[in-house]
């Protein structure tokens, strides 16, 4: 059986809790390759939790995560980071002292340590982000775009079958929110899925599907319902 035959991301019965405040309840999510998919949610819904679930940056309580029929907690940590998860990051996270080149080479530099042809995919990838010209610069010579941009290509260097994104674009002004929204809408892949979360309702649009988390569930709003809102508080 080929890998895509299970679905890219399988949530069984998740639950989560800091201490006494349980803040995901009994979570089922699944979703396919060449899929897209948006979370929304008011601030302190769990967002943000769910995501460090997924990366594996935090463990749960109870219930399954799986990655392509695996379970993501037998998956050697090395590996969720590098074949299976890319990680792009609210506050870009660039490393301040490498420069954009060294930036993206670094998340494939435990998977290969062949500094011209890691050189060579990083280029490619940072000419498709349109920021190939800037390779030399460091991260505070660029403006936040740019530094998303370089973010993308970092996470994107391993061919990861999964692109996590939590609130990517929130450090952005609308306009530059609006560019990084369609490259990763234009991301969209056979080759790997994407699921991002947003407090912009006009964010939501690049997905296939849509969900809300509140009150420590997670549900699927119909596409009708979305299109009749005009702001995200008309769902929560
Ligand atoms: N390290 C922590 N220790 C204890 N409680 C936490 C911790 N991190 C988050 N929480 C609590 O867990 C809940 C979910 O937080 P989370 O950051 O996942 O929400 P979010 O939906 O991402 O919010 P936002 O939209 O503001 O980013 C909140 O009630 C928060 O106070
Ligand atoms: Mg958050």
């Amino acid at each position: 059986m080929t890998p895509q035959e299970f679905p890219l991301l399988k949530i069984s019965d998740l639950n989560f809790s800091y201490g006494n405040t349980k803040v995901l309840e009994s979570i089922n999510f699944e979703m396919n390759y060449g899929h897209i998919s948006c979370i929304l949610g008011p601030s302190g819904s769990g967002k943000s939790t769910l995501f460090n679930l997924i990366t594996a940056l935090l463990h749960f309580d109870a219930g399954s995560i799986k990655i392509d029929n695996l379970e993501l907690s037998s998956i050697p940590e090395e590996l969720v980071r590098t074949k299976y998860i890319g990680i792009i990051f609210q506050k870009f996270e660039l490393y301040p002292h490498m420069n954009v080149l060294d930036n993206v080479i670094s998340s494939i530099w435990h998977v290969t340590q062949d500094y011209e042809k890691n050189k060579q995919l990083a280029t490619g990838i940072l000419k498709n982000m349109g920021i190939h010209e800037h390779i030399n610069k460091l991260p505070d010579e660029l403006s936040g775009g740019q530094k998303q941009r370089v973010g993308i290509a970092r996470a994107l260097i391993n061919s990861p079958k999964l692109i996590v994104a939590d609130e990517p674009t929130s450090n952005l002004d609308t306009d530059t929110s609006e560019k990084i929204m369609e490259i990763l809408g234009g991301l969209k892949s056979k080759e790997h899925g994407i699921i991002y979360s947003t407090h912009n309702l006009n964010n939501a649009r690049y997905a296939d599907n849509v969900f809300i988390l509140k009150d420590g569930k997670l549900n699927e709003i119909e596409e009708e319902r979305l299109i009749k809102s005009s702001h995200f508080s008309d769902l929560y």
